[in-house]
């Protein structure tokens, strides 16, 4: 039996986790983006490429340039220099709105506005802005409808599958955060992407919903979809990656299957980095995850994770309690 899931990861084998890492069949490949903010550079990435039909986690510490790499593909940020490809086009240049129909899309964030429509509309809108508001209105009113028709009925397929079909015509701003998410997922596949970039999908939701968004984005990848997506959650990164790239200050500081990343001295070094004075640690009570260059106090595993603000870190101890410098469970 061959799954798209084992065809996926038969490109790991031999391949070598170094930063700017050749792939077999790159989806995405971007070459000296550079993006500054003034005197800030948000983004200076030699090389990258993604491969195709793989899950591919993006992680670093906060203001690595994570969010302003995932603008800056799908064209909502300009860079300064840079460029990129994507499925063998160059994408310098392309519109935002163009994007989704290249086969493109990353995730936003339900704003205020959208929360006021209602969750049909919100997906609906997914597939409006995306196709191109030009190319839609000016389609014959009996394209208009039956176009129009083929979308609620895409819309409402998707509500099924991510269990927001009870949801259909309450106002978005009514989901639960978990549910936000979920809608954010389902609004990004309207336009049945190649490549879905989903900016920490995870951030702020509860345990058991994250175990739902976990097997939802193995789903994308079995139904042939790429997947690129930033988490801050180690446990989850190594849960469910192919291949892991690690940035800090703008740059692809390391690349590796999960497990080359939680031994390697330079992510190590990024994350201390950009954590010092974090109390927990310099108490030595709990381990941040990446292994043995900390002195591990009572714990059996850890991580990193940042939300929507901050960062903090947890540790599972040995007695099953986890502790962290944030309740999880409250976020
Ligand atoms: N619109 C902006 N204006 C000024 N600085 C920005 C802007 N967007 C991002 N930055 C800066 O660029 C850096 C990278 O930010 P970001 O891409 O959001 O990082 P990440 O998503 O990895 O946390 C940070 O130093 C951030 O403060
Ligand atoms: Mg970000």
């Amino acid at each position: 039996m061959s799954t798209s899931a084992d065809i996926a990861t038969d490109w790991l084998e031999g391949l070598s986790p170094e930063p700017g890492a050749t792939k077999p069949d790159p989806i995405l490949v971007a070459d000296d983006v550079h993006r500054h903010y003034g005197g800030v550079v948000a983004v200076d990435v030699d090389h990258i490429e993604v491969q195709r039909h793989s899950i591919t986690a993006l992680i670093g510490p906060n203001g690595a340039g994570k969010t302003t790499f995932f603008n800056v593909m799908t064209a909502f940020d300009q860079p300064q220099s840079g460029n990129w490809r994507f499925n063998g086009d160059s994408m310098r240049g392309v519109k935002p709105y163009r994007m989704a129909s290249r086969g493109m899309v990353r995730t936003f964030q339900l704003t205020k506005s959208l929360a006021k429509m209602t969750v049909i509309e919100n997906m609906r809108l997914g597939a409006k802005n995306q196709i191109g508001e030009r190319w839609y209105t000016g389609l014959m009113p009996f394209m208009w409808r039956s176009q129009e028709q083929a979308i609620t009925e895409r819309a409402e397929e998707l509500l099924g599958r991510f269990n927001l079909a009870h949801m259909r015509d309450e106002y978005a701003g009514s989901l639960s955060g978990g549910q936000r998410k979920l809608l954010e997922m389902a609004r990004a596949l309207m336009t049945d992407p190649k490549l879905i970039m989903l900016d920490e999908p995870m951030a702020g939701v509860n345990p058991a919903l994250k175990q739902v968004i976990n097997s939802h984005i193995r789903e994308l990848r079995d139904d042939g979809m790429t997947v690129l997506f930033v988490e801050h959650d180690m446990d989850m990164v190594h849960d469910i990656s192919d291949w892991v790239v690690v940035m800090a200050e703008g740059r692809v500081i390391a690349e590796g299957r999960p497990d080359d990343i939680a031994a390697n001295p330079a992510v190590i070094d990024a994350y201390l980095g950009a954590h010092q004075g974090q109390s927990l640690l310099e108490e030595g009570e709990i381990d941040d995850g990446f292994g043995e260059a900390l002195d591990a106090g009572l714990t059996l595993e850890g991580g990193v994770i940042a939300g929507d603000d901050q960062p903090f870190i947890f540790a599972d101890r040995k007695d099953g309690a986890r502790q962290s410098t944030e309740d999880e469970d409250e976020r």
